[in-house]
């Protein structure tokens, strides 16, 4: 595999990252929400071609109890990498990318929802630091798309979890992790 770069979408990306990722209604949400301030849609890239994404949620979280306790703390929404380009480090790269933006904003943690089925998701949340926020599960609802089209809300069980951010050098350039 080629080298991968890390940015954030552009408006003329976002009909290559549905053909690509899918759900393109997805996309077409997060990338409003950047345009209006409210996050970074951070995507990956192999050449021309997209590869991975992660939303960078910096609004209140939709979640009660995860505003709650954890006011204020974005929140990594939606991790996806192409499923021919997984275990190349593509998805540690888009989460570094993340949180280098959240040091550099003066972010002391970062959160992150994962379904409890998803144990692949979980490994890798765990290896880059991640830890259980201590509070129990949370139902979380994730937007999908119909087979008829329509968007749907569904209701999901997920762990949360939290990382506490180091105030300096960026998390990509460190070692120990892939
Ligand atoms: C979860 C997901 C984003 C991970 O993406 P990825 O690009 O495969 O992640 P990485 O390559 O960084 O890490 C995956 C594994 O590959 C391994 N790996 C990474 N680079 C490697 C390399 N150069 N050589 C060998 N193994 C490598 C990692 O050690 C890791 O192992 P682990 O599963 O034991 O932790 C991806 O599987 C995915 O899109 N899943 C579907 C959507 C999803 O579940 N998203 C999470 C929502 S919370």
């Amino acid at each position: 595999m080629g080298e991968v770069s890390i940015r954030p979408a552009e408006q003329a990306d976002l009909a290559v990252l549905a053909e690509v990722l899918g759900e393109q209604g997805f996309y077409e949400d997060r990338f409003t929400r950047q345009a209006k301030g409210l996050g970074v849609l951070f995507t990956a890239w192999c050449a021309a071609r997209p590869v991975g994404a992660v939303y960078l949620w910096l609004e209140d979280a939709e979640e009660p109890p995860i505003r709650g306790h954890l006011p204020g703390v974005p929140l990594l929404n939606h991790l996806e990498v192409a499923p021919d380009v997984r275990n190349h480090g593509i998805g540690a790269a888009l989460v570094h990318a993340a949180e280098d933006y959240l040091v550099g904003h003066g972010h002391a943690l970062g959160a992150l929802a994962v379904r409890t089925d998803n144990t692949r998701a979980a490994r890798l949340y765990s290896r880059l630091g991640y830890r259980d926020w201590g509070h129990g599960t949370v139902v979380c609802y994730a937007e999908r798309v119909s087979p008829d089209g329509r968007t749907i809300s569904e209701a999901e069980r997920c762990h949360v979890l939290v990382k506490g951010l180091p105030d300096n050098a960026p998390l990509a350039s460190r070692t120990g992790e892939r």
